[in-house]
């Protein structure tokens, strides 16, 4: 690590993403996450005590069995995983009791997952799949409906040409950043960027009453 003292932060962030994409997993399970956000993901999910975590975008799982593991630390939740394909998820994260998935387009989805949630269940949904400008506004268009007050959508990926030169332009931050301007329900709630490096810049989303939003947008 000494070698690397004087790297700037911009030759630091893409090494810590091709660490991520080659070699991260959960329980042998690989996951996509970095782990300073996964750190930030434990200490929301402690404090708002979800029903239900919406993952949107599985890959091959190991995120998904992480926040299996967190609800079942919690003693409460379930994990609901949607994706295009879950083929390649093993068999210790489809037989997890606390994990359901659904397979086909996230937004094609919706009615099947918000079948298995009943109404005032608080959701916490985690936005991970394409990334692109509208598929990522459509995702939180037509999701955050199932968040109460207080309670949290995460947007994955801001990164894209905000810190890394990778995936579509315009990408998830642009989409937040249309969402929170045409939705006075979600400020963007950057106490949750204090480890200064996350993948998910503007991407901790929380719900509130718009007359009392105190200032955070
Ligand atoms: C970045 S990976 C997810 C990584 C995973 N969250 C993790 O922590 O390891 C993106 C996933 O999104 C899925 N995906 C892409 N477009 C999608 C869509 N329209 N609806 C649902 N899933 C989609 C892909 O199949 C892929 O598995």
């Amino acid at each position: 690590m000494e070698d690397s003292l004087d790297l700037p932060l911009r030759e630091v962030l893409p090494i810590i993403q091709k660490r991520i994409i080659e070699q991260t997993t959960y329980f042998g399970v690989t996951a996509l996450k970095n782990p300073f956000d996964f750190w930030i993901y434990q200490e929301l999910i402690h404090r708002v005590q979800p029903d239900f975590i919406i993952e949107i975008g599985n890959h091959k799982g190991g995120g998904t069995l992480a926040l299996a593991h967190l609800c079942d630390l919690l003693g409460k939740g379930k994990v609901i995983g949607v994706d295009l394909d879950h083929a390649r998820i093993p068999d210790v994260v489809r037989n997890h009791p606390r994990v359901t998935f659904i397979e086909g387009d996230a937004c094609a989805s919706f009615g099947r997952v918000a079948n298995l949630i009943a109404p005032g269940d608080h959701c916490l949904i985690i936005e991970d799949s394409l990334h692109t400008l509208e598929n990522t506004r459509n995702v939180l268009r037509t999701y955050s409906p199932l968040i109460q007050p207080g309670g949290y959508f995460i947007v994955e990926d801001g990164i894209c040409h905000h810190g890394l030169d990778i995936a579509p332009f315009p990408g998830p931050y642009e989409a937040i950043e249309e969402f929170v301007a045409e939705n006075p329900h979600f400020v963007v709630d950057r106490s949750f960027e204090s480890f200064l490096i996350t993948w998910n810049p503007k991407g901790f989303l929380r719900k509130v009453d718009p007359a009392q939003n105190g200032g955070l947008r």
